[in-house]
């Protein structure tokens, strides 16, 4: 069904301009960071695609690897039963003894990065930092450290810039609500 028969309302959040703006300027923490440690990204599937190939493109640093995850959804339910499952894996040597940092789309309830955080854990990393676009604190169940933010957002549905709803939209430039 195309976007022509919905009443799906998008408002316009972050520009491109916007965007590339915070983009940079996680670019620079990270570089500031991660100055000669060699950190390996690991970028969480789908939703963080562009946002990492635009980070990384701002990035000095040199990187020891861009890795990515895939984590099941838990569904649109509310409820704090979600325990997602890793779908897509790393090799037991891609992160081992490395500076990790995990770039997610959105951070919502925090269930998803925090079973990608006790998977990654569990690889041996030197140490293991979360990289976000948007933060939506008020909708947490699970509490994460989230070191890089590039934008808070309201308890929203949010699209474009890699960001779906059911699959739509990751294509838009700008960042948007969906009513
Ligand atoms: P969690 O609730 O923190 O586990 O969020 C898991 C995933 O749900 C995120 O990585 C997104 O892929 C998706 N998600 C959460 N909030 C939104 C939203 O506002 N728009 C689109 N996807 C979202
Ligand atoms: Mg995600």
């Amino acid at each position: 069904m195309g976007n022509e028969e919905t009443e799906r309302k998008l408002v316009c959040l972050y520009t491109a301009v916007e965007i590339a703006e915070a983009v940079q300027r996680l670019a620079g923490e990270l570089d500031q960071d991660y100055a000669h440690r060699f950190p390996v990204l690991v970028g969480v599937l789908k939703g963080s695609f562009i946002f990492l190939a635009d980070l990384v493109r701002r990035m000095k640093v040199p990187l020891r690897s861009i890795e990515f995850l895939r984590m099941s959804s838990y569904g649109s339910a509310t409820v704090s039963s979600g325990n997602p499952q890793i779908t897509l894996g790393l090799s037991s040597t891609a992160v081992a003894g490395r500076d990790v940092v995990v770039i997610e789309d959105i951070v919502d309830t925090g269930i998803t990065t925090s079973a990608a955080l006790t998977y990654l854990q569990d690889l041996q990393p030197a140490s293991v930092k979360i990289c976000t676009l948007l933060d939506k604190p008020s909708r947490r169940q699970v509490s994460v450290e989230v070191s890089y933010v590039g934008f808070t957002v309201p308890d929203k549905f949010i699209v474009g810039y890699g960001i779906d709803f059911d699959q739509e939209y990751r294509q838009l430039p700008h960042i948007y609500t969906l009513d």
